[in-house]
């Protein structure tokens, strides 16, 4: 198992460009193959989860060219798409699993969906439920509640559906079987989780009404092909911008990044802590609002974060919590307790190796109470196969007292290969 070791900086320094935005990535191939004629994306991210998306379109017979810069989709139209050969494989990806289970339930063929060993833990019921409501006939471990699931597709109707959680995965799992129902598909969630489905749907030209708590489509309509051009991946993004705050002497420009408001909980909070951090250039991409970011080293201190700030910052939880540590006083999360269920547990996961760097951590069933302590121990901690977890410690150990140590660290590759070396790339000795 392959580990890596940071070094404490003395700063962080210089101007980056993080990779795509994953969500969007995966999202410009499924809307691209469903269209009809050619979409063409640029800035695609190549991480492992993208490309298990991608891999599961060509299994179904769509072609898609790379020539390393520009990914060229020939879109099938809503009925192109054939009965793939074999198990399709997500790999690591939850955004895969739910969203293809959810197209797939449209098809009128067989298939079967599988992933890693983390993600066949992973609570699938969320959209095996909602699409059974639909007329989908889906079977899984568990009474359908873990992958490996496998699907009867076709003759889906409409539903309103009420959903318990505020899931993105869910909401276009649903949007997804709703372009194949007959009559209109509503979705509601308690709070509004990211909205790239619906801003894609709308960009393909499908018929999509959006509300504050929703979405609405309506099936049978044909998209079209478009030009893509995905913004870098705010989730990508959060380490750095936490580095830049933690880290004394540090001044760093984040380049062409996501600021999709149902995605920037993150910047809210690091503001919100007292973090120097402004927004330059606001321009569009494809429909998605896009900036430069600019963050000093400054003085945190805690807050209490909860509602709907937390789907609005899902994902940067485990970086979040070491900002938490370097601040003064306490941070409280609640309302959280979506991250028991995420690529590992997430809370258990972050209380564990904060306290191995001397950070005290309360764990609750919804969130975690750190304590800031103005500084982390060197200290040798476990990703458990979970990307954010990794990187967030490596972005941890350029503010700790001695080296930190993270193993297993592969699994950084399903969204962020060029960590380590923008990693390098930036920070000073
Ligand atoms: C995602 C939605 C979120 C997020 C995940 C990507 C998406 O999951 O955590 O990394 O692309 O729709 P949930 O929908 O389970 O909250």
């Amino acid at each position: 198992m392959e580990s890596y070791t940071v070094q404490p900086a003395t700063g962080v320094r210089g101007e980056i460009t993080v990779p795509g935005d994953k969500s969007i990535s995966h999202r410009s191939i499924m809307f691209g193959s469903l269209a009809r004629g050619t979409t063409t994306v640029q800035g695609f991210l190549r991480g492992e989860d993208n490309m298990a998306t991608l891999n599961a379109f060509r299994a179904m017979g769509v072609e898609i060219a790379d020539d390393g810069e520009i990914l060229t989709i020939s879109g099938q139209g809503l009925h192109g798409l054939r009965e793939p050969g074999d198990v399709v494989d997500c790999g690591n990806s939850g955004t895969s699993i739910r969203l293809l289970t959810g197209l797939l339930a449209g098809q009128n063929f067989f298939s079967v969906l599988t992933g890693d060993q983390y993600l066949r833990k992973r609570p699938m019921k969320r959209v095996v439920a909602p699409l059974a409501l639909m007329g989908a006939v889906i079977h899984g471990r568990d009474g359908g509640e873990k992958a490996p699931l496998a699907i009867v597709g076709g003759g889906l109707k409409g539903i309103d559906y009420a959903s318990p959680v505020a899931s993105a995965q869910v909401k276009s799992a649903i949007l997804l079987a709703g372009l194949y129902a007959d009559g209109e598909t509503t979705v509601t969630e308690p709070h509004r989780s990211r909205d790239h489905s619906e801003r894609m749907l709308a960009h393909f030209g499908a018929t999509i009404r959006v509300t504050d708590r929703g979405a609405t489509v309506a099936g049978g309509r044909e998209m079209e092909g478009r030009e893509i051009v995905v913004p870098g991946d705010i989730s990508s993004a959060a380490f750095f911008l936490v580095a830049g705050l933690i880290v004394p002497g540090s001044e760093l420009l984040i380049k062409g990044v996501g600021v999709n408001p149902t995605r920037t909980g993150i910047i809210d909070i690091l503001l919100a802590m007292g973090g120097d951090i402004t927004l330059q250039d606001q321009r569009h991409l494809s429909g998605e609002p896009v900036a430069d970011l600019l963050v000093r080293s400054s003085s945190l201190k805690g807050i209490e974060i909860k509602g709907e700030l937390i789907p609005r910052a899902i994902d940067e939880f485990p970086v979040v919590a070491i900002a938490a540590a370097m601040a003064e006083g306490v941070t409280t999360i609640r309302d959280a307790k979506e991250l028991r269920v995420k690529e590992t547990d997430r809370i258990s996961a972050t209380a564990a190796n904060l306290r191995s760097a001397g950070v005290s951590v309360v764990e609750t069933d919804d969130g975690m109470i750190v304590t800031g302590r103005g500084r982390l121990d060197g200290c040798t901690v476990e990703s458990r196969g979970d990307h954010r977890i990794a990187m967030a410690m490596l972005i941890g150990g350029l503010a700790a007292t001695a080296p930190v140590t993270v193993t297993d660290i592969g699994c950084i590759a399903t969204s962020f290969p060029r960590f380590m070396s923008l990693l390098e790339q930036v920070a000073r000795p």
